[in-house]
C-alpha cells in the first residue's frame, strides 16, 4: 500500500526498538526508506535487531541506554545527531509492566514502571523537542500507549495505567503547545499484540490467553504488521495535519464494556436470537 520511499529522508529513533513491537515498527520504517536508531538496555538484543534492520539497506545504529536516565538520554541524542546528521522522528515505545494486586505493590514497583513509561517518555520527548525547536526543524513524535490509558483504566496493572494515562495527557498537551513549531505528537493505543515481553508478564497461562481472546470481537490477536503500518502512516507526511490524536487498534476489544455486550457470552448467538424473537412475540 505504501510507496517504497514513504519515509525516505526520515531518521527515526525507536525506544525499546530491540525487540517486540518496537522492532516491528523499526523494520517497517526501514522498509519504507527511513534511517533507524534504536535504543534499549540489552546490548545483545540491540545488536541482533540492528543486523536484521540493516537488511533493508538504510543506515541503522543502536544505542545502549536506560530511558529513565535523563542525562544519558541527552548524550544519546547528541550521538544520534552526530552519527546521522539529524533526527526527524521519535517513537516512545519502551515500556515496563507486570500484573499485581494493587495493595501488594511496593513503592519501588510502582516507581519502576512510572520511571520507565512516564519519565522515560518525557526524557526522550524533552530532549527531542528542544533539539527540534533550536534547529527550527519540523518533527514527529509517536507515543505507544494502551487502550486502558483513558476512560476505564485497568485493574491489576495500576502503575502502567497511571503512567500511560500520563503519556496520553503529554501527547495532547504537547500537540497543542508545540504545534506552532511544526512538531506533531500522536499516540497509538494497541490492544493485544503478542510479544515475548508483554505475554510472559501479562498472560500467565495458556488458559488465560484463550479466555482473553473471547473479549475481542475480531476473534484474534493483532498482527505486528497491522500496527507497524499504522505507525508508518502516522510518522509519514500523509498524516501531516494529524496531531494530538490517539488511534486505537485492538480488533474492537476496547468496546467490550458496552452495557449489554456481555449477553453474547451468556449463550450462543443462535440461542440469543431465538430469545430475542420470543421477547418480541411476548410484547
Ligand atoms: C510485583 C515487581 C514485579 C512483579 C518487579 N517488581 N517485578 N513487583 N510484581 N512481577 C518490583 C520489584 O520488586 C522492585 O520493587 C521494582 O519492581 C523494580 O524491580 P527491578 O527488577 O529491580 O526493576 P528493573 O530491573 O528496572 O525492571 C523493570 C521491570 C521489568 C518493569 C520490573 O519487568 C522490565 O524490565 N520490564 C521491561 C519489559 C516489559 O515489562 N515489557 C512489557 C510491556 S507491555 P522494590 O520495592 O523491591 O524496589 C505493556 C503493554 C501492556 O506495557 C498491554 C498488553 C495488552
Amino acid at each position: 500500500m505504501f510507496k517504497e520511499d514513504t519515509l525516505k529522508n526520515e531518521v527515526i529513533l525507536i525506544t525499546g526498538g530491540g525487540s517486540g513491537l518496537g522492532l516491528s515498527m523499526a523494520k517497517k520504517f526501514a522498509e519504507l526508506g527511513a534511517d533507524i536508531a534504536i535504543c534499549g538496555r540489552t546490548e545483545k538484543k540491540l545488536e541482533k535487531a540492528t543486523e536484521e534492520l540493516k537488511e533493508f539497506g538504510t543506515h541503522v545504529r543502536w544505542y545502549s541506554v536506560d530511558v529513565r536516565d535523563y542525562d544519558a538520554i541527552g548524550e544519546m541524542f547528541d550521538s544520534i545527531i552526530n552519527d546521522f546528521g539529524k533526527l526527524t522522528g521519535l517513537v516512545n515505545n519502551a515500556a515496563g509492566n507486570f500484573l499485581s494486586a494493587s495493595e501488594d505493590l511496593s513503592p519501588g514497583g510502582f516507581k519502576a514502571i512510572v520511571d520507565i513509561v512516564l519519565h522515560g517518555s518525557f526524557n526522550c520527548t524533552h530532549h527531542f523537542g528542544n533539539y527540534l525547536i533550536k534547529q527550527k526543524q519540523r518533527g514527529n513524535i509517536l507515543n505507544i500507549v494502551t487502550t486502558y490509558a483513558e476512560d476505564a483504566g485497568s485493574a491489576f496493572v495500576l502503575p502502567s495505567a497511571c503512567s500511560k494515562a500520563g503519556v496520553l495527557a503529554m501527547t495532547r498537551s504537547l500537540a497543542y503547545e508545540w504545534g506552532t513549531y511544526g512538531i506533531r505528537v500522536n499516540a497509538i493505543a494497541p490492544g493485544p499484540f503478542p510479544t515475548e515481553g508483554a505475554w510472559t508478564r501479562l498472560f500467565p497461562t495458556k488458559k488465560f490467553e484463550k479466555k482473553y481472546l473471547k473479549k475481542i470481537p475480531a476473534g484474534r490477536y493483532g498482527d505486528h504488521e497491522e500496527l507497524a503500518n499504522l505507525a508508518a502512516f502516522m510518522m509519514s507526511d500523509m498524516a501531516n495535519y494529524m496531531t494530538g490524536e490517539c488511534v486505537t487498534i485492538d480488533g474492537g476489544e476496547k468496546l467490550s464494556g458496552g452495557q449489554f455486550n456481555f449477553i453474547d457470552s451468556v449463550m450462543s448467538r443462535g440461542k440469543l436470537k431465538l430469545a430475542f424473537k420470543m421477547l418480541k412475540m411476548k410484547k
